[in-house]
């Protein structure tokens, strides 16, 4: 991308909101470490630099600091928050510890309705503050431009250097506008138009993949989710029939999800497809598990066994398969729906929790014998434009909008042992889930869904009968990155459906529970 904001990581929490909200302006960003030389920020020849905010105090004595050439590049600044007090300080300002903390909803005052950032914005807006320290005097050559109670420098300018500052989050969803102060920066400020759309990143995206990739094969794990659902149909538009996709299944997956990846991706696309239907062997080596951790393990070694022997059997019938005029080349690559978040070298500043957001989760160990090569297409993308690339590339969206569903499937949601039966109740009581929660519209605008077998029986009664059977637990939480959530208020009329659905029509249930855990302290999956 030639025109790009580079945005200096000094460890804040919101740093990669940041980034989103500038590509949400179709301005493509990157988030670099907050020491990055001058020279090599030059190098990326940015259209403008934004300093993230950060938890350090300016003045303290370990304070992340940035290489001072960067403030003569001539590049346009916004600096945000510990941004602002920084530059500040090394331009000759004064930053001081506040008497009060300035946290939570603010209203800024804007003086200068001409500084550029504030362009066609009303006189009074509501900001979030989050700050300690403050800036009690600005550099020679800035003036103020908008003001808090508690802030005479909430904003400031020098327009000649095309210098800004905010003391406040622009980037947060507590500033109303603040997107619009953004862009007012990108656009206004920096002169950025609007390139950095779906549309010709695919473009971009497809002419990196076949240089890279030439006339190799690739094969890609496509487990039906979001990410490497949209990395193979991109890779398949880049490289058609080089690219085989190869979905195992581990005998825990929802119901219909063989079907309907085999549906989409297999007959739909037109994607090579190699089914791995491994849920015996899986099946086999859960039998008699119930700690969490050993089934996450065994899940996990299993896949990792299972897709070695589905990349050395591709490889082997790339080999065998020399027809004419048919791609040339062994199987050299291996396609991962890798996101940015995952590249992103968080800065791991006193206490800020988007530097522990590493998951915890994910497969980890590349068969690393194959000897093959990475091709990671959506590693500069973040979910949400993932999830715009994909309907830009046509996958569906039941695909492309569905709700994330963990590595492990439903054995991490069967407590107990997973056997094939109480796979069978959950795959039921889940699909009931998934229907209603479409059915009613909550489906899409929740983070996740779904539910919970639970290895209690009780007493009921069903007709004249007496019965003993299992719990269900319906969970239903809302997140924003799965770091934190809070259990969804559905209405009644939707949990007495659920409830109602499920004891009826699946066989084994009794009694249907609501968790109305938040995490903290609980985690979203039970096991
Ligand atoms: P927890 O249960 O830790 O889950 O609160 C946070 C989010 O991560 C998902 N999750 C996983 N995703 N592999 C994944 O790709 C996993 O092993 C895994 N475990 C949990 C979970 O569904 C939630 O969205």
């Amino acid at each position: 991308m030639s025109e790009k904001i580079v945005i200096l990581d000094f460890g804040s929490q919101y740093t990669q909101v940041i980034a989103r909200r500038v590509r949400e302006c179709n301005v493509y960003s990157v988030i670099i470490h907050f020491n990055t030389p001058a020279a090599e920020i030059a190098a990326l020849k940015p259209s403008g630099l934004i300093l993230s905010g950060g938890p350090s105090s300016v003045y303290a004595a370990d304070a992340p600091l940035p290489d001072p050439n960067l403030f003569a590049l001539g590049v346009p600044v916004l600096g945000v928050c510990y941004g602002v007090q920084l530059f500040a300080q090394f331009l000759g300002g004064k930053v001081e510890k506040g008497l009060k903390r300035e946290y939570g909803k603010g209203t800024l005052t804007v003086k200068d309705a001409s500084c550029t950032l504030f362009a066609k914005l009303p006189k009074s807006l509501q900001v979030w503050n989050s700050h300690g320290d403050k800036l009690t005097k600005i550099p020679n050559g800035f003036k103020p431009v908008a003001v808090t109670d508690n802030s005479e420098y909430a904003a400031i300018e020098c327009r000649e250097k095309k210098f800004f500052g905010l003391q406040f989050h622009p980037e947060v969803v507590h500033t109303p506008r603040g997107k619009e102060i953004i862009a007012n920066f990108v656009h206004g400020v920096c002169g950025c138009g609007k390139s950095w759309t779906m549309r010709n990143y695919v473009e971009q995206a497809v002419e990196e993949i076949r240089a890279q990739v030439g006339r190799e094969k690739v094969v890609l794990g496509l487990s039906g989710g979001v990410d490497s659902s949209v990395a193979a149909a991109l890779l398949h538009k880049a490289i058609g029939d080089q690219l085989t996709c190869i979905f195992v299944n581990n005998g825990v997956l929802r119901a219909r999800e063989a079907e309907v990846v085999q549906q989409v991706f297999g007959k739909n696309f037109r994607i090579k497809l190699q089914y791995e239907d491994a849920s015996k062997l899986f099946l086999s080596r859960l039998k008699g598990v119930t700690d969490p951790e050993r089934k996450r393990k065994i899940i996990g070694k299993t896949f990792i066994e299972v897709f070695e022997q589905a990349i050395a059997a591709s490889l082997k019938l790339d080999q065998a398969a020399r027809v004419p005029g048919a791609a040339k080349g062994r199987t050299k690559f291996l396609a991962q729906g890798t996101l940015y978040p995952d590249v992103i070298e968080s800065v791991p500043i006193g206490g800020n929790p988007a530097a522990l957001i590493k998951s915890h989760h994910n497969v980890g160990g590349l068969p690393k014998k194959m000897k093959l090569q990475l091709v990671e297409p959506l590693k500069c993308l973040f979910k949400d434009e993932v999830r715009l690339l994909g309907e830009e590339l046509g996958v569906p969206k039941e695909i492309v909008w569905r709700q994330p569903f963990p590595g492990p499937g439903l054995a991490v949601r069967i407590l107990g042992e997973v056997t094939p039966a109480r796979c069978e109740i959950l795959r039921n009581a889940d699909a009931i889930v998934v229907e209603e929660m479409k059915a009613s519209g909550w489906y899409y605008k929740i983070w996740q869904s779904f539910a919970v077998l639970l290895p209690v029986r009780s007493v009921g009664v069903m007709g004249d009968e007496r019965t003993y059977d299992y719990t269900i637990a319906i969970r239903a939480v809302e997140s924003q990155d799965g770091m934190t959530a809070d259990w969804v208020k559905l209405p009644y009329d939707l949990l007495e459906k659920l409830a109602s659905r499920i004891i009826n029509e699946v066989k084994g249930v009794n009694r249907c529970v609501l968790d109305i855990t938040s995490k903290p302290p609980g985690t979203i999956e039970w096991e």
